[in-house]
């Protein structure tokens, strides 16, 4: 079967350490790397990624599976998506698609993820080929060279041109039997007064690209200075979320995990700039304010944002939204300003100057902490008034923080931010809390149980699957409990054992990666995860007390299956005597997985 093999040529060749290394940061810890988990709201590090077993598990939220699961869940891609993503990342060519299942040519009502991201490629080679052309990227490439864009941004960034006419783009993709709906759908031509034309005519063309590297929009700068407006975006679609993407992250990231620090300017021509000058951990939003969700990104690349603006003016009306992004995410937020004196420039302008370089660096290193920023300029307002006016304002501005969300804030979180308010206000850390209390009741956030955590532990069923996940030699003759489905405490743990007998039956590994590689969903992979890491963990990975695990198991859950059948009394007296040996006189402890047992 062509798609297995596609599969596991490309598992093989996708190292699980490099690709989730490329999304999140990751610590070495013993034989495995921790980092925090993408999946859920983390705090500490639970995510850990085991190259031993190419998997990855999530202790807290339970997430877990292979590097295909990984993939698919953290770019939200389709099963065929991540293995055209990691095949393509490994340089492995895949088997050629037959028939049916193409997916593209497919009549459909809306064009897929893959569509849009397909034509955005398209143009995006397009567009780079016009900047190329003599004439229609003429004017561009002046633009470009006005501004001091190297080559090596050009190409690094993929810049483009639109040329100055209404279908290039169409006509170019019509002839690839693209239609017009679909570049419609994919907000790369739009209907005029004139007519259905292409969006982008005569601008520089930046493409925006996800962390990976696929373009997802287009922001385009005009040529002519009296078209409008200045830039203009696409629009958002399936596969672009404005104010969850960051310009520039594809080329960004690896800087950012490097240096632990991301800097956030406004605007595209800031990003390439600074790269341009050697700065390589600088995003940009796009022409919004910092999101949550632009912090959560960031933050599983490192501990600290630097908010850069053009002015300290521009930096104190940010920081308000700023102040609820670091609430709702445990990142560090610094604000620094480039104003030095004149004020007014931007990143690209100060960098293009003499000395630009060094009063970039000096801008960055003079960021003031968030909350130390907006208590400085409240200082500044207040001075001079007396001190009760002064306690009231700083009071005032606690409760103000709390609408912003401190009171929503994790209990050890707050209290770190409480007492850094008690540090830069002067009020005690009680006064804090008081002022705080004054907008309202302070909630607690409680964690939620999470499912394949618990069915993992304390189900003898459970820890016999995770023992043969970790060695399926213990399956030897095992299918007559594997095959009874209908014991399984849920459809996915019914699942696994089912993909289990088949690959056992099949002779094919029927170990953890086996197993992985079969199962359909992304639940069924995290249970697969969580009771294998269960089952090392109670047999500390030794072959012998994982067998021994295994059979405790095993007569435990085959005397439980018989006591809820009733049984015939004289089995009952047997299994009880038998328990009676094995436990000790406490007739209801079943022989817990580990704890003693299997020493
Ligand atoms: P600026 O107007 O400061 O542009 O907008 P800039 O990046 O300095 O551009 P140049 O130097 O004149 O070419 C900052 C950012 O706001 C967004 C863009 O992301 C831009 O980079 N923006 C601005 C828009 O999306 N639309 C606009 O019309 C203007
Ligand atoms: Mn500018």
């Amino acid at each position: 079967m062509a798609m297995g093999d596609d599969r596991d040529r490309v598992r093989d060749a996708s190292d699980i350490v490099d690709v989730v290394g490329e999304c999140l940061a990751l610590k070495p810890k013993g034989r495995e790397f921790v980092g925090l988990c993408p999946f859920h709201d983390d705090h500490r590090p639970s995510m850990c990624v085991v190259p031993g077993k190419q998997i990855f598990h999530c202790f807290s939220c339970g997430a877990g599976g292979d590097v295909f699961t990984f993939v698919q869940r953290y770019h939200s891609m389709e099963f065929r998506e991540a293995l055209t993503f990691l095949a393509e990342r490994a340089g492995i060519e895949l088997t050629k698609r037959t028939g049916r299942d193409g997916g593209s040519d497919e009549p459909s009502q809306g064009m897929s993820r893959g569509d849009v991201l397909a034509a955005n490629g398209l143009a995006r080679d397009f567009f780079r080929t016009i900047l190329r052309h003599d004439d229609h990227g003429r004017a561009a490439r002046e633009v470009i060279a006005r501004r001091g864009m190297s080559e090596e941004m050009v190409e690094r960034f993929e810049i483009g041109a639109a040329p100055d006419r209404n279908d290039g783009l169409m006509m170019l993709a019509h002839g690839r039997g693209i239609a017009s709906k679909d570049l419609e759908a994919a907000g790369l031509c739009k209907q005029r007064k004139s007519g259905l034309g292409d969006t982008f005519r005569n601008r520089v063309v930046f493409p925006i690209h996800d962390q990976i590297g696929r373009v997802i929009a287009f922001g385009a700068r005009r040529i002519d200075e009296d078209d409008i407006p200045k830039y203009l975006n696409s629009p958002e679609s399936s596969v672009f979320d404005k104010s969850a993407t960051l310009y520039g992250l594809h080329q960004a990231s690896r800087a950012i995990q490097r240096e632990r620090v991301a800097i956030v300017t406004e605007g595209y021509t800031d990003v390439i700039a600074c790269h341009q000058a050697g700065f390589e951990n600088v995003v940009a939003t796009l022409g919004t304010a910092l999101t949550a969700g632009h912090a959560r990104t960031l933050r599983r690349l490192c501990e600290t944002v630097v908010l850069l603006f053009d002015s300290d003016e521009a930096g104190a009306k940010a920081a308000d939204r700023a102040v609820e992004v670091f609430f709702a995410q445990p990142i560090d937020v610094r604000i620094a300003s480039l104003a030095d004196g004149e004020g007014g420039k931007d990143p690209d302008e100060i960098l293009r100057m003499e000395d630009g370089a060094e009063r970039f660096r000096r801008a960055i290193e003079s960021g003031v902490d968030l909350l130390e920023f907006r208590y400085a300029r409240l200082r500044e307002k207040i001075a001079g008034g007396g001190i009760a006016t002064q306690q009231r304002a700083l009071e005032e501005e606690v409760r103000r923080l709390g609408e912003l969300g401190l009171r929503r804030v994790d209990p050890v979180r707050r209290q770190f931010v409480v007492r850094r308010l008690s540090e830069i206000t002067g009020l005690s850390a009680d006064g804090v809390v008081r002022s705080l209390r004054g907008g309202g009741a302070m909630r607690e956030n409680a964690d939620a149980a999470v499912e394949s955590k618990t069915q993992a532990q304390g189900d003898p069923l459970a820890t016999m699957i995770g023992c043969a996940l970790g060695d399926p030699s213990l399956l030897g003759g095992a299918e007559d409990w594997l095959s009874r489905v209908d014991a399984y405490p849920s459809s996915r743990m019914g699942e696994i054992a089912t993909t289990m007998i088949g690959l056992v039956e099949a002779g094919a590994d029927a170990s953890l990666a086996g197993v992985l590689g079969r199962l359909e969903t992304e639940e069924a992979s995290s249970l697969a995860v969580a009771l294998y890491r269960e089952g090392e963990r109670l047999s500390q990975g030794d072959d012998e007390k994982r067998r021994r695990l295994f059979e405790d198991c095993r007569r435990a859950w085959t005397r439980r299956r018989q006591s809820e059948k009733g049984g015939d009394l004289i089995e009952r007296l047997r299994s009880s005597r038998e328990r009676h040996a094995t436990l000790g006189a406490n007739p209801t402890a079943l022989p817990r997985a580990g704890r003693g047992q299997a020493r």
